[in-house]
C-alpha cells in the first residue's frame, strides 16, 4: 500500500491527489444502487463496466461494491445472461434505450424490471468478485463477514451466467465464445469487426434514429461513424426479429463471429469462479474447471503464426480475421501457451509494433498496433489506449506470476492517468484525453493500480491460498 505516497507522477499530480480524484469521480457517478458508466455519455449501468467499477468501489466501501453487482444481477435474464446494459428508468438521454431494444416485448427471458438491453459483454464479473472478497478481507472482520455472507448468492448468479455462456455461446464445445453484435466483446468499432460488418446489409427500411453520443462527444472523429451505427442498429433489429432466442439468433442473423478476447476473459473468470466455488464447498467446481480448460485451449489454438496474435473468426463468411489489435494478446490473460510461445508473445507486446513503439506518449497498449494500416489514434477502439484494458492486462499478468511483464505497463498506465481527467481513452501518440471525462472504470483502474502493491497479487484467493500458487 505504499505506492500512493511514493508515486511521483507526470505533470506534477501526486498519487494521493489522483486517488482522491478517482474516489470523487466514482461517488459523483453513483446513482443510488448503481454507478453510471460515465456522467453524461453513458448514464446507465453497463455490465463489464459494473464489474470493474465494483473493484474500484471495494477499495472505498466493499458493501457498496456488493450492492453494485446486486443491481447488475437484478437485470439477469432467466437464461442466465447478464445483459450489457441495465437501464435506469429515470434516464432518457441515451440511445439506443430500452424501447429500441424492446426485449420485454419480444421475449419472456428478461426480467420485467429493470429493463435491459438484449446482448451481453465480457464476463469479468467472477474476477471482480474474487478481488472484492480479498479487498474486504483486508478491511476488518465486520466488512469481511458482510462480503462473505453475500458471496454464496453472488456465486449462484455467476454460475448461471457462466453456464449460459458455455451452453449458448459455445454450443459445439470449441472453446470460443460466439458473439451476436460488435458491442458484445466491448470493443465496439475495433477493426476486428470490419470484415463481418461489411458483409451485413443495412436494410432500406432500417427504422430511423437519432444518435445522442455525438451531442456529448462533439468531435466525431472520436466516435464510431454513421455507417457503423447503421450496422449496429441493423444487428439490433435482427436480434429483435429472432426474439433474442439464442438458437434462432445463431440460425438467422447476418453478423456472427467468435471473440478471442471474450473467450480468454471467460477462461480466467472460470478459474476464479471455480476457486470461489471450492471455497464455498459447491458441487460445480469440476464443471467450472472444465470451462476454464476448454476456453484456455480454444484461445491458445487461435494464435496465428504469422502475426503472433490470437485471432477471431467470422462464423458467417468463414475464416479468421487477421487484424493487429490488443485482443490478439488474449492468451496472456488466461494462459495456455507453451513457454516458448508465451515468451514470443511477451516480446511482441514490448516490441515497436506495440508498447515499445517509439511514437507512443506512454508505453501502454494501444487498441490497434500503431504499425498497422488499421490504426486510427483518435477513433474509440481503433487505436486509442484504454486504461481499463491496460489495467486488466496488469491484473491478469500479475495473477499469472508475470509481474515482470506487468511492471512497466503498470507504471506507464499510472503515468498516463496522472494527467488527471480520468478519460475514457487516450490518444496514444500525444497522450490527449479523449471520449468521456470522469469515466467510472478509468477511476476504478486508477484506484486499484494506486492502492495495490506493484508486482504482487493484492489478494489471497477466495479459498485462502495466496496469489500465484493457486493459478494456472
Ligand atoms: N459502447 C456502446 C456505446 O457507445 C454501447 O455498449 O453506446
Amino acid at each position: 500500500m505504499s505506492t500512493t505516497d511514493d508515486l511521483t507522477v507526470a505533470r506534477g499530480i501526486r498519487g494521493a491527489e489522483l486517488t482522491a480524484r478517482a474516489a470523487y469521480a466514482l461517488r459523483a457517478n453513483s446513482a443510488g444502487p448503481m454507478t453510471r458508466a460515465a456522467p453524461d455519455l453513458y448514464p446507465h449501468q453497463w455490465s463489464w463496466d459494473a464489474a470493474f467499477v465494483s473493484v474500484g468501489i471495494a477499495h472505498l466501501d466493499p458493501r457498496r461494491a456488493c450492492a453494485e453487482l446486486d443491481h447488475l444481477f437484478s437485470g439477469q435474464w432467466r437464461t442466465g445472461m447478464l445483459p450489457h446494459i441495465v437501464f435506469d428508468p429515470d434516464e432518457h438521454s441515451y440511445f439506443p434505450g430500452p424501447d429500441r431494444w424492446a426485449c420485454d416485448e419480444v421475449s419472456e427471458d428478461p426480467p420485467r424490471a429493470p429493463r435491459t438491453s438484449g446482448i451481453c459483454q465480457p464476463p469479468v464479473h467472477a474476477l471482480a468478485v474474487e478481488r472484492i472478497v480479498a479487498i474486504a478481507d483486508q478491511q476488518g472482520a465486520a466488512t469481511s463477514a458482510h462480503v462473505r455472507e453475500w458471496l454464496p448468492g453472488a456465486y449462484r448468479r455467476l454460475l448461471a451466467w457462466h453456464r449460459y455462456l458455455a451452453r449458448e455461446r459455445d454450443p459445439f464445445g470449441t472453446g470460443l465464445i460466439t458473439v451476436y453484435h460488435g458491442w458484445e466483446g466491448g470493443m465496439d468499432n475495433s477493426p476486428r469487426w470490419d470484415g463481418p460488418y461489411s458483409r451485413l446489409a443495412v436494410p432500406a427500411d432500417l427504422p430511423p434514429y437519432q444518435r445522442r453520443d455525438t451531442r456529448i462527444v462533439t468531435d466525431t472523429s472520436q466516435r464510431p461513424t454513421r455507417l457503423e451505427y447503421d450496422r449496429y442498429l441493423t444487428s439490433v433489429e435482427e436480434l429483435k426479429a429472432a426474439g433474442y432466442d439464442d438458437a434462432r439468433i445463431r440460425a438467422t442473423v447476418g453478423y456472427l463471429t467468435t471473440d478471442v478476447f471474450m473467450s480468454a476473459v471467460f477462461a480466467a473468470a472460470s478459474d476464479a469462479l471455480a476457486r470461489i466455488g471450492r471455497a464455498l464447498g459447491a458441487d460445480e467446481v469440476d464443471e467450472l474447471e472444465e470451462h476454464a480448460a476448454r476456453f484456455r485451449a480454444g484461445v491458445a489454438a487461435s494464435v496465428d503464426a504469422g502475426l503472433g496474435l490470437a485471432l477471431d473468426t467470422d462464423l458467417r463468411a468463414g475464416g479468421t480475421l487477421p487484424v493487429e489489435t490488443v485482443a490478439g494478446f488474449a492468451p496472456l490473460l488466461c494462459g495456455g501457451l507453451d513457454p516458448a510461445a508465451e515468451q514470443a508473445m511477451i516480446e511482441l507486446l514490448g516490441s515497436e509494433r506495440w508498447a515499445g513503439h517509439p511514437g507512443l506518449r506512454y508505453a501502454v497498449l494501444p487498441t490497434t498496433s500503431p504499425a498497422s494500416p488499421d490504426f486510427r489514434p483518435r477513433a474509440y477502439w481503433r487505436g486509442p489506449s484504454w486504461p481499463v484494458i491496460n489495467w486488466l492486462f496488469v491484473w491478469m499478468l500479475e495473477r499469472r506470476g508475470r509481474a515482470d511483464v506487468a511492471a512497466p505497463l503498470r507504471a506507464a498506465s499510472l503515468a498516463q492517468l496522472a494527467e488527471g481527467s480520468l478519460a475514457e481513452y487516450y490518444e496514444p501518440l500525444t497522450g490527449e484525453p479523449l471520449g468521456s471525462a470522469a469515466q467510472s472504470w478509468t477511476a476504478a483502474a486508477a484506484l486499484d493500480l494506486l492502492l495495490t502493491s506493484p508486482g504482487t497479487p493484492a489478494e489471497a484467493n477466495a479459498d485462502g491460498r495466496r496469489g500465484v500458487d493457486a493459478l494456472p
